[in-house]
């Protein structure tokens, strides 16, 4: 709990971290994540929740993760724009790679949650500042 209080007190500064929480089922992976959750209460919290059957749904947890900054697509390099369209079925096509998934996925989510590179914050539906992803 300590470490996610430094963690969530570091993304208040705009620094980010990664924490992995692995166990078997009941270890309190995530009583965890509803700490962090509480403790962050201040923060804009992403919560991505999955579930075993969607392990073989390709992207369904980014696609939970960006859902909230879906508007904000159209600020991606075109190819990065076109690779989250197609893994969310907006549009047609072949399965996109997923190197490009991923950094349309960082690119989406830092414009969601804190605008476009050398701007003010985004506007809503993102909350302004810094943000937390669970
Ligand atoms: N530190 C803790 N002290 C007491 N009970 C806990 C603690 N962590 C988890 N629990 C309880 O143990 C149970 C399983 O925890 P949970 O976080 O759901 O595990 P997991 O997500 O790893 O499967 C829950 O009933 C939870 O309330
Ligand atoms: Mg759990």
């Amino acid at each position: 709990m300590r470490r996610l209080d430094q963690i969530v007190a570091a993304a208040r500064q705009g620094r980010s971290a990664v924490l992995a929480f692995r166990g078997e089922a009941g270890v309190g992976k995530t009583a965890l994540l509803d700490y962090a959750q509480a403790a962050a209460a201040d923060l804009q919290v992403i919560r991505v929740d999955c579930v075993e059957s969607e392990m073989e749904l390709s992207f369904a947890a980014v696609h939970q993760l960006l859902r909230p900054f879906l508007a904000t697509l159209d600020i991606l390099p075109a190819p990065q724009r076109a690779a989250l369209r197609l893994a969310f079925g907006m549009a047609e096509g072949q399965a996109p790679g997923r190197f490009l998934v991923g950094l349309a996925a960082l690119g989406s989510s830092r414009t969601g949650c804190c605008g476009p590179p050398g701007s003010g914050p985004a506007p809503p539906p993102a909350a302004p500042g810094p943000c937390i992803t669970l």
